[in-house]
């Protein structure tokens, strides 16, 4: 029988390699260095559950959506941020709004809201539209055919997108070598060291990273200076202005410029990052799949015609929201988030000792066998309205869940929907079939080396 076309198959996409079996310690430990998602054996994808370890420390790996809920919202107090997560984000992001626990992080939590409301975002989308096609109109520059590396172009556009929605533009802050700092400061500081695994104290982490301790100095400089000029000149209305002014309740505190500058960039660091990889992700799939890119385009024909799209016409975009669900289901900006059991505790029916490490593996829980049909197959219909009911609120945390949930889902789902229409409307992205994907966790999931694209221009683009 004659092979059936390409896009009539399910196409699955790679992902991680997977350990039948749990790896040997010595090697569990590299892999926790190199790339921990490729640590986890197949009971992680495949079981309510997995625990391992032994009396001095155990690790628990939860994907039972029950178990989920006892740890994320039910007994959170249970089970705080750990301190692995600690050293890993507080040289950087010090006591903002991400790394803090508490009435410290309640206060900065509600101070940062108002920014966040539907009017705000919706007030966001030309400016996400404009991005976009200014990156649009570099690659009309380079031509049909050029190589782009994808992962790189779109950190780059979020990042401009941050900047000019939050901060004012945020003069002073150079995008590419700001950009730079943070995927330099990822890859050595964003990975678990060996002076994590001894529980060295945290300055010996940074002292060992030349390169990660250089990007990190440049950033908070390049903030400072910016907290520094804000706190001179006349209110804009931004998120600036919205920290600036805020005031805890209780204590009558306000934030002073380290809390500032530790909260600015906690936001250009989790908003445009993530954003970034959910776009990268979404593009290597459209690109992979012709079947759905063409789907996408016929939408955005349908809703917009040729015209500019508004927030109005994204709002519209569903089967188009629907890709972005998809790709970030199997490949979720942030793989993993982990807590510390606080307390001897239940959660999801299943005692927890005091001490344990709680895993919420994303990458895994997205492709649990116990929670999706088909769970490796790029299906972007599964997000449909029809084929959403019934399924359990914590069975997809891209964005995670309960009180410490992303703050900035909407805006993130409204810019990537944005962005990916604009671009895929002008522009079609072929993979390089030379280019291995490997889904690298540095704090965030990466495609090592980048995402290689080759550039098609689109001659009947509005
Ligand atoms: C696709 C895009 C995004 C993804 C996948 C994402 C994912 C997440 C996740 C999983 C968490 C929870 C972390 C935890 O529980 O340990 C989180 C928290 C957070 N995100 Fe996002 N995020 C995205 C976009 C954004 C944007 C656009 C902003 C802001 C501009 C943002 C700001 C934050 C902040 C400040 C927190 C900490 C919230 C808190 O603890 O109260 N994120 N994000």
């Amino acid at each position: 029988m004659p092979e059936a076309p390409a896009q009539d198959r399910p196409f699955t996409p790679p992902g991680v390699i997977v350990p039948d079996a749990p790896l040997p310690y010595f090697h569990a430990l590299w892999k926790l260095m190199d790339n921990p998602l490729e640590a986890w054996p197949k009971a992680v994808y495949e079981e309510p559950y997995f625990q391992r370890g032994d009396d001095r420390q155990m690790f628990l790996y939860a994907s039972d959506p029950a178990m989920l809920k006892d740890i994320l919202l039910d007994r959170i107090d249970a089970f705080p941020k750990d301190w692995m997560f600690d050293r890993v984000t507080k040289p950087a992001l010090g006591e903002g709004l991400l790394t803090a626990q508490g009435e410290a992080w309640r206060w900065q939590r509600r101070a940062a809201a108002p920014g966040f409301r539907p009017d705000n975002v919706a007030a966001m989308t030309p400016v996400m539209v404009r991005a976009a096609e200014a990156a649009l109109a570099r690659w009309r520059d380079r031509g049909d055919g050029a190589r782009l590396d994808i992962a790189t172009e779109m950190t780059g556009v979020t990042f401009q997108v941050i900047l000019d929605t939050m901060l004012s533009g945020g003069e002073g802050i150079d995008v590419a070598q700001a950009a730079r700092a943070i995927t330099d400061y990822l890859e050595t500081l964003g990975k678990i060291t060996p002076a994590d695994l001894l529980q060295w104290p945290t300055w010996t982490r940074v002292a060992l990273a030349p390169r990660g301790y250089r990007a990190m100095v440049a950033l908070k400089a390049m903030v400072d200076r910016m907290v520094a000029r804000r706190r001179h000149e006349a209110a804009r209305g931004d998120l600036v202005d919205l920290l600036m002014q805020a005031q805890d309740p209780e204590s009558g505190r306000r934030m002073d410029d380290v809390l500032l500058r530790d909260n600015l960039l906690t936001f250009i660091g989790a908003g445009h990052e993530t954003t970034a990889l959910a776009l990268t992700w979404s593009l290597y799939l459209l690109g992979a799949d012709p079947g759905t890119a063409a789907r996408v385009r016929a939408e955005i024909a349908d809703v917009a015609g040729d015209a500019t799209l508004t927030d109005d016409h994204v709002q519209r975009l569903t089967f188009t929201r629907q890709v972005v669900l998809e790709a970030m289901r199997l490949y979720p900006s942030l793989p993993l988030l982990s807590r510390m059991c606080a307390e001897d505790v239940e959660a999801g029916g299943v005692k927890v000792r005091k001490g344990t490490f709680v895993f919420i593996p994303i990458y895994a829980i997205h492709r649990h066998r116990l929670l999706w049909t088909d769970p490796d197959v790029f299906d972007p219909d599964r997000f449909s309205p029809e084929r959403s009911v019934g399924r359990h609120r914590f069975a997809y945390l891209p964005f995670g869940a309960g009180p410490r949930v992303c703050i900035g889902p909407a805006v993130a789902q409204t810019e990537t929907v944005a962005i990916l229409a604009t671009l895929v409307r002008g522009a079609e992205l072929e993979p390089d079939p030379g280019h291995r994907i490997r889904p690298v966790m540095r704090v965030s999931m990466r495609p090592q080396g980048g995402m290689p694209m080759t550039l098609r221009l689109r001659q009947d683009a509005p």
